[in-house]
């Protein structure tokens, strides 16, 4: 019983917390024209990089506070500030979005491959 019952109230905190899932993710990645500078599949353009393989170097939470922010974190990251100078464009914010649109974002980022 007492299982039944965590299980059941993190399953509720989860939704609570981020009610949304990777396929929110993909939607709101077309909605707010991330495929603009990423491309359709994630895969970069000429206009932003490449978003595979982004598990190896952010966790969900830093990348929902990065997409609010990315100056913020350009600034402390050479690896990003490298990436950035390679395209004429910045990474746009985009700190509108809630916080649960932007965890969905993120995990949906998180689970692009090539
Ligand atoms: C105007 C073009 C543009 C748009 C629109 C854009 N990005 Fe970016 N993005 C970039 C560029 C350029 C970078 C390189 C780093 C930087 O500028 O901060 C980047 C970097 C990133 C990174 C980090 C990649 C890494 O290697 O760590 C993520 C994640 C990301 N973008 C996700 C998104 C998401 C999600 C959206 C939509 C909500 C979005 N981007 C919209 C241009 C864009």
């Amino acid at each position: 019983m007492t299982a039944v019952c965590a299980l059941l109230l993190s399953t509720l905190s989860g939704c609570f917390l981020y009610p949304s899932s990777p396929a929110d993710g993909a939607s709101l990645f077309r909605r707010e024209r991330c495929i603009d500078c990423h491309g359709p599949s994630g895969l970069g353009t000429g206009n932003g990089p490449t978003l595979d393989g982004l598990a190896s170097r952010w966790t969900a939470d830093a990348l929902a506070d990065y997409i609010a922010d990315p100056e913020a974190y350009l600034a402390n990251d050479a690896r990003l500030s490298a990436l950035a100078d390679q395209y004429d464009g910045r990474m746009i914010p985009f700190g509108y979005l809630s916080e649960g649109e932007r965890h969905a974002l993120a995990s949906f980022v998180l689970s692009i491959a090539k």
